[in-house]
This record gives structure tokens, C-alpha cells and sequence, in this order.
């Protein structure tokens, strides 16, 4: 059982009392998408109905509308505890940011300058660095452990060269939910005299980000993944983002963050993103307090979001014990990621699974048809499914827990996937 109780959360998203088969919903679809607060899509319309304007000018929405984009960038800065508002990149996803820097990164390179890049990650966090290969870059892979899907660092350590430029490492795998040691892998790419750049999309709506722990040197994530809207947020060194050359318009601004961000950017969103972090906030704020003295030197916003986090990751662990518990005393299922419990703070509440007999898809409608919500495939992380030999067949299916996922949900979904058997 979990040690704090987050079910009165549940109330706040109007998505959950969605009724499907008779009975609310069961989105264990997160790892696609998180559901909103209503406090997240009430900002949004008020946003639309009363600041709705460009930026720049006299008015009054539009001061109104440029106080919501700062309070966004500052919003975000808490959330990854960055040095300043100034190092926040808005854009309308993870996959549109990350082309955008990496091209900018390209101008940094020469021929035969290295980079490197993960079998487990993504294909947005893949594909960018493959692009820069027209510059004449050399791209390098680092594979993962098919047996229980960890990435290899002795292969990371092969894979450095003093060539090497930039290490393109995801934070959590979105498809196995692996979580990968960052700060280790900082250090590695640091000695190398590399950048780290990390894709922390799937990780973000699970633990705590700190940035400047971490010690990486850009990260990307997607605040649809975690209670917000659609929009994609890119951090950077601030000295990093000031040196490299945008691919911008000349009446925009020289400075970052208004070099990257690309033309009018989605206002209405980044409101929805600034409700986002006050709801973890409040999160924090109602039941984090016990973790509080793990993050001693956080104080007013950022320590309230550090706490919601934690207390989210503390609330979904024994949840996602329970249902992989479940799925192993399944008959025919085969399951891919970390197995051992000892090793869980090592993973997501995220699980890959098959079913004997049943392709991925097959099982994904069936929940479907219980309402129980699920994916199957390779959700982008094709390179995953690849390694592990599924992508002919389908590759698995997916179901992620999030906080507002509950004991009783889990049950349910177990009992649907047994009538399968
Ligand atoms: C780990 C990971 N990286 C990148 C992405 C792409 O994010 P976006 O949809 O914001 O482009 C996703 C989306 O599922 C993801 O899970």
C-alpha cells in the first residue's frame, strides 16, 4: 500500500470520471500523455478570454499576456531548479525543440566531430543527431542489456573519444522504463570533454529533476507528459544557449531564450503549463511535507515541487510492484525492463509487456474494450524494439502508471489481462 493516500487528487481531473464499460476510465495510457487538472484547462481559457494578444505592445492583454509567459518561464525554471528563467526554451514539443537546438549545435561542429547516441532512447532524442551526420558529424550508438534493458556503460566508455562533442542520453526509457544514471553519464561525457544533453520526457511526471545536480548541460521534456498541456519545454546552460547561433529572424530577440523560440509561440499553452507546476505545487505543498528535509537546500516553490515529486514517486512505487507483481503471475506474459524490486528506484511505473498467443495490439483493444487504456508498438522508441527483435511482430504493450492511478485500477486491469489467458 502507498504511504500517503493522492486518491483525493483524482477529483481535479474531470477526465477520470469518464465513464467507458461502464465505469470510469482507466488511463495507464500516461506514458502517451497525461490527463489535466481542471485548474490547467480553466488557465487556458482564461487565458483565450481575457490576455489574448501578440507580445510587445501598449495594451493592457498584452502586458497581461507577456506577465503569463514570464510567470511560465520562471514556472519551469522552478520545476527543473535552473539557474535562471532566462535558460527556459518554449516550443510546441520535444521533438520540434530538440531539431531546433541541434541544428544550432551543428554550427558548432566540424567534420569528423563526434556524437553519441542510445539504442534506448527515443527517436526524437535520435533522429536530430542523425540529421547533423549532413554536417559531416560521425554518429556513434551505445547499446543496452537486452535482458533486462539497462544501457552499457562499459559500451558508453568505448564509445567516448576526445572527438567526441555531445553525448544524446535519454533519463527514462519510454518504452522499458529504464532510468539511466545521468550524473554518472554527465561525468563520463564532462571527462571527454563532451555536452550532455538529456531527454528527461518520460521521466519528467514521475521524480524529481534538478539540473544542476545533475550537472548535464541542456534537457528537454514535454509538459503534456506531465499535467499539462501540449508544448515542449528545452533547458540549457545559459552561457551555451547565449554562445550558439539560432537559426532565427532578425527583429527577434538576440538573447536567450527569445533566439529559440521560433516565431509566435503557443501563449495560451505556456499558461496551461504555468497551472501545471502550481497544481505539483500545491501537491507539494498538501503532501510532501515529510520529504521536505531531503532537499535541504530548496526553499518556497522549488522545495514544493521537489516534495510533490518525491511524493509522487513514493505514492507510485508500490502501486507498480503490485501490478508487475500481477502481471508476472500471468501465464504467457513476457516482460521486458528491471525485474529485480531491489532495482526499482532504477525504473518508471512504466510496463513492457507480451501475451502469448496475442499480438500487442490484440491485447491493447481488449483492455480497450474494458476501459482500460493502454498502448502498444513502438511508440517512437523504435530503436528499442529493434534491439529487442518485437518490431516485426508488434513490438509490446505498454502501461504506464501516474499518480492519479489507483490500487483498485491496477486490480482491474490485471483481472481484464487474465481474462485473455
Ligand atoms: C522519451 C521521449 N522522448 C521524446 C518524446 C517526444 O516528445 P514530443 O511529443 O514532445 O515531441 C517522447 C514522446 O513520447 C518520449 O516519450
Amino acid at each position: 500500500m502507498p504511504s500517503i493516500d493522492l486518491s483525493p487528487v483524482r477529483a481535479q481531473f474531470p477526465a477520470l470520471a469518464i465513464k467507458d464499460a461502464g465505469r470510469p476510465a482507466v488511463f495507464f495510457d500516461g506514458p502517451g500523455g497525461t490527463q489535466t487538472p481542471q485548474a490547467v484547462i480553466d488557465a487556458i481559457s482564461r487565458y483565450l478570454a481575457y490576455a489574448n494578444a501578440n507580445r510587445g505592445g501598449a495594451f493592457r492583454t498584452s502586458r497581461d499576456s507577456e506577465c503569463i509567459l514570464v510567470a511560465s518561464h520562471e514556472a519551469m525554471a522552478d520545476f527543473l531548479n535552473a539557474a535562471s528563467a532566462h535558460e527556459i526554451v518554449f516550443g510546441p514539443n520535444m521533438t520540434t525543440l530538440a531539431f531546433t537546438l541541434s541544428r544550432a549545435i551543428g554550427r558548432e561542429l566540424t567534420p569528423g566531430d563526434e556524437i553519441v547516441i542510445t539504442r534506448l532512447d527515443h527517436d526524437a532524442n535520435r533522429a536530430p543527431w542523425l540529421a547533423l551526420q549532413e554536417c559531416g558529424a560521425i554518429v556513434r550508438e551505445v547499446d543496452f542489456d537486452p535482458a533486462d534493458c539497462t544501457l552499457r556503460l562499459d559500451d558508453l566508455a568505448a564509445q567516448l573519444t576526445f572527438r567526441t562533442r555531445l553525448v544524446a542520453v535519454g533519463y527514462a526509457s519510454n518504452a522499458v522504463g529504464t532510468i539511466n544514471p545521468i550524473a554518472q553519464i554527465a561525468e563520463m561525457a564532462h571527462a571527454a570533454g563532451a555536452w550532455l544533453w538529456v531527454d528527461a520526457v518520460h521521466y519528467a511526471p514521475h521524480a524529481p529533476i534538478d539540473v544542476q545536480r545533475l550537472g548535464c548541460d541542456f534537457l528537454v521534456c514535454s509538459p503534456y507528459k506531465f499535467f499539462g498541456p501540449h508544448a515542449g519545454v528545452a533547458w540549457g546552460r545559459y552561457e551555451l544557449l547565449e554562445r550558439l547561433r539560432a537559426y532565427k529572424v532578425r527583429p527577434a530577440g538576440d538573447l536567450p531564450p527569445d533566439k529559440f523560440e521560433t516565431g509566435t509561440q503557443n501563449h495560451e499553452a505556456q499558461a496551461g503549463v504555468l497551472a501545471a507546476i502550481e497544481y505539483l505545487a500545491d501537491l507539494g505543498r498538501t503532501y510532501g511535507a515529510a520529504f521536505a528535509s531531503q532537499f535541504p537546500d530548496f526553499g518556497g516553490r522549488r522545495l514544493a515541487l521537489k516534495q510533490a515529486m518525491a511524493a509522487i514517486q513514493s505514492y507510485e512505487q508500490p502501486l507498480f510492484e503490485r501490478f508487475v507483481a500481477g502481471l508476472w503471475a500471468i501465464p504467457g506474459l513476457s516482460f521486458y525492463g528491471i525485474r529485480d524490486f531491489d532495482r526499482f528506484d532504477q525504473r518508471t511505473p512504466t510496463a513492457a509487456f507480451r501475451l502469448r498467443g496475442h499480438s500487442p495490439q490484440a491485447v491493447a483493444e481488449h483492455l480497450a474494450r474494458r476501459g482500460v487504456y493502454v498502448w502498444s508498438g513502438n511508440f517512437y522508441a523504435l530503436a528499442v524494439t529493434e534491439r529487442l527483435g518485437l518490431e516485426g511482430s508488434g513490438g509490446v504493450v505498454r502501461a504506464g502508471l501516474a499518480h492519479y492511478n489507483t490500487l483498485e485500477e491496477v486490480d482491474y486491469c490485471l483481472a481484464c489481462l487474465r481474462e485473455m489467458v
